[in-house]
């Protein structure tokens, strides 16, 4: 190594980078709701709430200042990618966004999911990874120094998706404990209904799933609900629920999960929430979806005051701030 005798950039003696909150998520790789209690919940959300407050008197701050963030998508992405980097930006962070397409990345040349990681480890302080493998992001996790966030693993878990789900319904409804909430749509597929359910396992609540025959909710996750107590039915029409719920989770039937495109084709225009759906619903309540929506609710119920699926977009953010935050130490 060359040694010139210059004079010193940094003061080093004078800088750190100390955690400011050792809070349980501190340097913790978040791959399942499993890791969430109420009270930790809470400890989310009321930081996501300072976020939002934050957010809307001056935009940003720089509070994650000096960190960095890759965002790794090995599956289309609007909403959870958008949002991961506005979280990070809004509060002072920096990006690594590989989230146009994998095909521009070395992946196209055949890297290992674990490389990639490596690789990536060595620039940010975090990574945010959508795989489509169920299990694959816990196994990123192992090799990486750095926390890992899971955004998707396949029709696994979408934990963030999750708490920002909890933290919509508490918003708009006030508490979550004693709310009746129907999942419609994909529930064998969709990785936010696993990782919702698991959540509500929590609190007490009722839940009702509509869905075809071919699509409904795991076994395993519909065994744990009935060891646990919760008040649980199962049916085929969103007519049997609307009357009497509080939430109405809505979810797009996941064609690039099937095998077989007939399959798909038969189920694809199972339901849809009208105008019409709507008159039966009671006058409190929401109607939520994790978005995209492919025909499932008609954009006339946009206009619907019920209707909390792009607030619940917006919250999206908020509490991926507030999570970003805790992670690496500073909320
Ligand atoms: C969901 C997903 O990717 O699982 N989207 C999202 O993250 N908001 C839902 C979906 O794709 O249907």
């Amino acid at each position: 190594m060359m040694n010139l005798d210059l004079p010193k950039l940094f003061d080093l003696d004078k800088m750190s980078r100390e955690p400011k909150f050792k809070n349980s998520f501190y340097q913790q790789d978040i791959l399942s709701v499993d890791q969430f209690n109420r009270e930790s919940l809470s400890y989310i959300f009321t930081r996501a709430q300072e976020m939002s407050e934050m957010v809307n008197k001056v935009g940003s701050c720089d509070l994650l200042h000096g960190y960095t963030l890759a965002c790794v998508f090995y599956e289309p992405s609007t909403r959870t990618s958008a949002s991961f980097i506005a979280a990070m930006e809004r509060l002072g962070g920096n990006v690594i966004p590989i989230t146009q397409g994998i095909k521009y990345s070395s992946v196209s040349k055949g890297e290992s999911l674990v490389d990639t990681m490596i690789t990536l480890e060595q620039y940010s302080d975090a990574i945010v990874l959508r795989h489509p493998e169920i299990g694959s992001v816990a196994k990123a996790a192992k090799y990486s120094r750095v926390p890992i966030i899971n955004a998707g693993d396949g029709a696994g878990e979408h934990p963030t998706q999750a708490l920002l789900d909890l933290f919509t319904i508490r918003k708009e409804l006030g508490s979550i404990d004693g709310l009746r909430i129907a999942m419609v749509g994909d529930l064998r597929n969709g990785r936010t209904v696993h990782s919702l359910t698991k959540l509500l396992m929590s609190y007490d609540v009722s839940l009702r799933f509509v869905s075809p025959d071919t699509l409904r909710l795991p076994l395993n996750l519909m065994n744990d609900l009935i060891d646990k107590g919760v008040d649980v039915r199962e049916t085929d029409k969103v007519e049997d629920v609307i009357g009497d719920v509080d939430v109405l989770y809505v979810t797009r039937i996941q064609k690039e999960r099937f095998t077989d495109l007939a399959d798909y084709e038969a189920v694809k225009d199972y339901f849809e929430i009208t105008p019409e759906v709507m008159a039966n619903a009671k006058e409190k309540m929401v109607v939520m979806h994790p978005l995209p929506r492919v025909g499932e609710i008609h954009y006339k119920v946009d206009k619907d005051p019920r209707a909390a699926y792009f607030r619940q977009v917006q919250n999206g953010m908020f509490v991926r701030m507030a999570l970003l935050a805790a992670v690496l130490g500073q909320a």
